[in-house]
């Protein structure tokens, strides 16, 4: 009776401004029902490359990164680890290496992924590990841009990863995705079932589609087969909201990604209001970050969009950004197999909360009162999708503990305040507990706070001693891929942005050119972003406007062959194909071109130069104002070519074509 009686004051409350409303009531109690379990909070390396740089930080930088990401009662404590599926294309903000380049190819020490997944999972044995694709090698599609006209290829592909997995890193996939944002298959989906489960991966589950809610649902709640395929329905910024056929099917409903958000404190904002609001809103028991480390050249497409930033390895500065924290506020107390009290929902005065139990007496309670849109300013708006404005005002709120929890005397206390007006915010405060009374608290909440009170006595805003100062990329760089033995497929600070380049050993080689850089994909991949013709990486500081960068450079195609050195470059990612910058090129039948863009098109000069393939030539571009330069093998080839634009970017080596050829002896000069 006193909880429909405190109901019904809510209900006016929410109507008429009357005495009885200075406090807000709010109940907590297992006994009327639980909701979902909880699945995790998590973040998503790849989709793509976005650990890029983090591989190459320094000790012990590198170290404390990954401990702020995954150590348990530390930082963000993340539940979930999502990993891209390496496909050799461009995802985003680059490629990230396949364990198949070609048809009868198997490796699995390529890229940064398996390295992320065993630190990871160094520091939380229990972090749920999921692979997706986005792109595939060109062979899975037989040359289209299309993965389901062999539906069985495709499945045994991506259950090779899996098992590689194990095999290789004693990695368990726990959730294996379709397709990142494209169209998914029945078909494909149910072989995938079938080939996992021939496989002896029965434990590892489907998420689908890593789309939109529809169609999806909808085609599950029509074939049954399908819907015993699929084990979570994956949506991609939900806006923390989800469809009817998604809670028809009865299935698991993740927001499989989103945030996708500069992270500043507004970030922080969006992320505080989406980890509450999807449940609330959308009963979504999982919510994974794109991305989880913003560890690519900020210049690419969405850059500092990770929970986190570490964009430079050469100074081995990084920073713990608010999302961190506000991830803590979960993450640090409930566990994947938590579950969701039915007692959640939004605040009279705007924000929301949740409650979740391990089911053996302890509570936890998180908060959030973000202002998304009240006339002049935003503090949690995300970049996608759009929301409808509401207003936040500070309240009292009164949270009566029933059930298991009536009897708690105290609960610990965290909080955030992000304080926007004053721009002083403070993140993942431990206050002194608070004493319930007959099982009751009262809270004063501002505007913009977040909340956690929770029965656990666990916790720890965790710190290292201050990094070192952020510093630009260095103005004199050189590689030699001289590395025996390297820790990583890729050389530092090179960041493919169509193709793969890839230590490569010649053991036959007699000269000086035994250990070099190859780009080793040979077909268009089953792309996902608009990868460019050529291939390309790029390197360096973005502001650099004057430089020489020098490079040996080997061909290994006969007569159409080609390869570049290039400076100012302009765009990369999902952009490549459209980048500026000077491009200086030599062709194995004999002839060089200087061009203003990737495409090749825009050329500035052109003639013979007596090059071929499968010899070594040295290639070096000089860039000062309006004038480039250009010798071959140390003699001028062109000169004053006039560049108007653009006026600085990257400094990139590259192919002509998806072709193989070699790099060594990489150098910059710049001013
Ligand atoms: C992993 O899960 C087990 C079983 O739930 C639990 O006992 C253990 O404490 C967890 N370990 C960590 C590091 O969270
Ligand atoms: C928010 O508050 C302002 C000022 O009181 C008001 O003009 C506006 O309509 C409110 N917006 C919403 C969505 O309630
Ligand atoms: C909250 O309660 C305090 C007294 O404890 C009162 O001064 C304040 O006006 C109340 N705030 C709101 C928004 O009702
Ligand atoms: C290895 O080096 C030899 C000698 O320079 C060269 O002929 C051959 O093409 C190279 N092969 C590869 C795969 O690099
Ligand atoms: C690059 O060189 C040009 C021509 O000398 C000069 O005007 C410009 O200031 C230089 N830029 C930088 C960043 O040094």
């Amino acid at each position: 009776l006193l909880y429909r009686m405190i109901s019904f004051i809510l209900l006016l409350c929410r109507f008429f401004t009357i005495a009885i409303c200075v406090t807000d009531q709010y109940v907590l109690d297992d006994k009327v029902g639980l909701g979902r379990v909880f699945d995790g909070i998590g973040g998503l390396s790849g989709g793509g490359a976005t650990s890029r740089l983090l591989v190459n930080y320094a000790e012990p930088y590198r170290s404390q990164i990954l401990d702020y990401l995954f150590k348990p009662n530390f930082g963000a404590s993340l539940h979930i680890l999502k990993v891209e599926i390496g496909g050799d294309a461009q995802t985003t903000d680059g490629t990230e290496p396949s364990h198949m380049h070609y048809e009868n190819d198997e490796n699995f020490f390529r890229g940064y992924e398996w390295w992320l997944m065993k630190e990871a999972k160094k520091r939380n044995p229990n972090i749920t590990l999921i692979g997706l694709p986005w792109a595939f090698p060109g062979w899975v599609g037989h040359g289209k841009n299309w993965p389901y006209d062999y539906p069985d290829i495709t499945a045994t592909y991506v259950v090779s990863w899996i098992i590689g997995a194990k095999q290789y890193h004693d990695l368990d996939i726990n959730y294996v995705g379709i397709w990142n944002e494209r169209n998914f298959d029945s078909k494909y989906i149910k072989l995938l079932r079938y080939t996992l489960d021939k496989s002896g991966l029965e434990s590892v589950r489907i998420i689908a589609s890593d789309n939109l809610w529809e169609p999806i649902s909808l085609f599950m709640l029509l074939d049954q087969e399908l819907r015993r395929a699929v084990d979570v329905i994956g949506a991609h910024y939900p806006g923390t909201t989800t469809v009817l056929e998604a809670l028809k099917t009865q299935k698991k409903l993740w927001s499989s990604e989103d945030y996708s958000t500069f992270n500043n404190e507004v970030g922080g904002g969006c992320w505080a209001r989406i980890l509450n609001q999807n449940y609330v809103n959308g009963l979504m028991t999982a919510t994974i970050s794109w991305n989880l480390v913003a560890s690519y050249y900020g210049e690419l497409p969405f850059g500092r969009d990770g929970l986190m930033t570490a964009q430079e390895p050469w100074s081995g500065s990084y920073v713990v950004e608010s999302p961190i924290w506000i991830s803590a506020h979960t993450t640090q107390f409930t566990q994947p197999g938590w579950t969701y009290l039915q007692t959640v929902g939004h605040l009279a005065h705007g924000g929301s909360y949740v409650a979740l139990t391990n089911g053996k007496g302890d509570l936890t309670v998180v908060i959030e009162t973000m202002v998304y849109t009240q006339r002049t300013h935003d503090h949690s708006v995300c970049v996608r999708p759009p929301l409808p404005a509401f207003n936040v005002t500070s309240q009292n709120t009164t949270f009566q503990l029933k059930g298991s929890f009536a009897s708690l005397a105290q609960l610990q206390v965290w909080r955030s305040r992000f304080n926007f007006k004053t721009q002083k915010p403070t993140f993942f405060e431990k206050l002194s507990p608070l004493k319930l009374s007959d099982g009751s608290f009262t809270l004063n909440l501002g505007e913009d706070e977040v909340y956690t009170l929770t029965s656990l006595t666990s916790g720890l805003k965790g710190s290292f001693p201050d990094p070192p100062p952020s510093a630009p990329f260095p103005t004199t760089y050189k590689d030699d891929f001289n590395v025996a033995n390297p820790p990583f497929t890729e050389a530092p600070d090179f960041a493919d942005q169509t193709g793969v380049f890839e230590y490569h050993i010649n053991l036959t080689d007699p000269g000086p050119h035994v250990f070099t850089l190859r780009q080793v994909v040979t077909q268009r991949p089953v792309t996902w972003a608009t990868d460019a013709d050529q291939t390309i990486s790029v390197i360096g500081n973005y502001k650099w406007e004057n430089l020489t960068v020098s490079c040996d450079v080997f061909m290994e195609t006969v007569k159409t062959g080609g390869v570049f050195i290039a400076a100012r470059v302009d765009k990369g990612g999902q952009s490549v194909r459209n980048a500026k910058g000077l491009f200086y090129w030599i062709f194995s039948d004999g002839s060089y071109k200087v061009t203003n863009d990737l495409a090749g098109q825009a050329v500035l000069a052109e003639g013979p130069s007596g090059t071929r393939a499968f010899g070594w030539h040295t290639l070096t571009l000089s860039i000062k104002g309006q004038y480039a330069t250009g010798l071959l093998n140390g003699y001028p080839l062109w000169k004053n070519a006039v560049v108007l634009g653009p006026k600085n970017g990257w400094a990139a080596i590259g192919t002509k074509s998806f072709e193989l050829a070699q790099f060594d002896n990489f150098a910059v000069k710049a001013e």
